[in-house]
């Protein structure tokens, strides 16, 4: 495996085309924006930095990760020499859908098809392509270069040998591949997404404030961010995404988003990306670095 197209050059997509340049692949980054791929290059840039500086890796490897990655605005010309393509558009069913769909017309036949998908379907998702066995879920946890899980999931028809390839090549880019298979949240969000739902109706019910109940997870728990910090890092519009294909998925209420999360979405506030969630980002409080937006009175 030598080619690997990345579609979407967001947070997740710009991480994941970081890591397998650095590992040496050529990597064609995708998106239908030319903006948001100079974006993603130059945050790339500046990661690369972060870990130049810490001595990780050298200048050199820095500028030969960047020329390994090379930028198309056209999906049918950046796939078509990829051994694997990794889709990282946004969470969105029917968008991932006809991403696949052409993807299985694109791409060569024997390319794997992979999505970043933090809860979709991967069964559904292999389902509007003819190769089923080559599509797999590879799900990257943000920050991608830092974070060490790969959460591979199989698909229903996805074959032995698709997962042994891609539980394989994480750990070329020295990842640590964990097999799961395709039920609503896998395993990652099963578990994190309730955490962070329960977190919320604590705030909502009045029991303690924002820094009170991240302070708690925090050092009672040795989580390296709260649960209400890590919503407004994941993005509080993905997390209720995610709730509902939970809730949807196995009809149980336990998984009922918190209606404080539904207004704050339905608000327009979407955590570190809007600039506000549970805590604020914008400009004026950058020097206490975030101001929680609740607290107990
Ligand atoms: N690229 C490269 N390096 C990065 C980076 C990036 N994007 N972001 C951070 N780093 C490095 C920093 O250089 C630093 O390195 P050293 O410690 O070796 O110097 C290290 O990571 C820590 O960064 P900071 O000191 O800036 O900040 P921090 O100590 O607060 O750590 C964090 C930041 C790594 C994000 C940490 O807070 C953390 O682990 N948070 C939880 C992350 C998490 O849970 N992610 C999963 C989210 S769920 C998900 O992604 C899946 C889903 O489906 C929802």
């Amino acid at each position: 495996m030598k080619n690997i197209s990345v579609i979407g050059s967001g947070t997740m997509g710009n991480g994941i085309a970081h890591v397998f340049a650095q590992f040496g692949y050529q990597v064609n980054l995708i998106d239908i924006n030319k903006e948001a791929l100079e974006k993603a290059i130059n945050t790339i840039g500046k990661n690369l930095d972060r870990q130049v500086a810490k001595g990780t890796i050298t200048q050199a490897h820095k500028a030969e990760t960047l020329k390994n990655i090379t930028v198309f605005t056209d999906m049918q010309s950046g796939v078509s020499n990829a051994d694997l393509v990794v889709e990282a558009a946004t969470e969105n069913l029917d968008l991932k859908l006809k991403i696949f769909k052409d993807l299985d017309a694109f791409a060569k036949p024997e390319a794997i098809l992979a999505s970043n998908t933090s809860s979709i379907s991967i069964t559904k998702i292999a389902s509007v392509t003819n190769r089923g066995a080559d599509v797999i879920g590879m799900h990257f946890m943000n920050p991608v270069p830092v974070m060490k899980l790969v959460e591979v999931i199989r698909g229903y028809a996805t074959s032995n040998e698709t997962t042994a390839t891609i539980m394989d090549l994480s750990k070329k880019i020295e990842k640590a591949p964990v097999e799961v298979n395709d039920y609503p949240g896998f395993v990652a969000n099963r578990i994190l997404m309730p955490m962070i739902n329960e977190a919320i109706y604590t705030l909502y019910e009045n029991v303690a404030g924002v820094k009170e109940i991240d302070t708690v997870m925090k050092l009672g728990m040795a989580h390296p961010m709260g649960p209400l910090q890590l919503a407004d890092f994941i993005g509080l519009d993905v997390c209720l995404a995610i709730l509902r294909v939970l809730h949807d998925g196995f009809g149980n209420p336990k998984y009922a988003p918190c209606p404080l999360l539904v207004n704050m979405v339905t608000a327009g506030n979407k955590g570190i990306k809007s600039g506000e969630g549970f805590y604020n980002y914008s400009e004026g409080v950058k020097e206490a670095k975030v101001a929680a937006k609740f607290s107990r009175q």
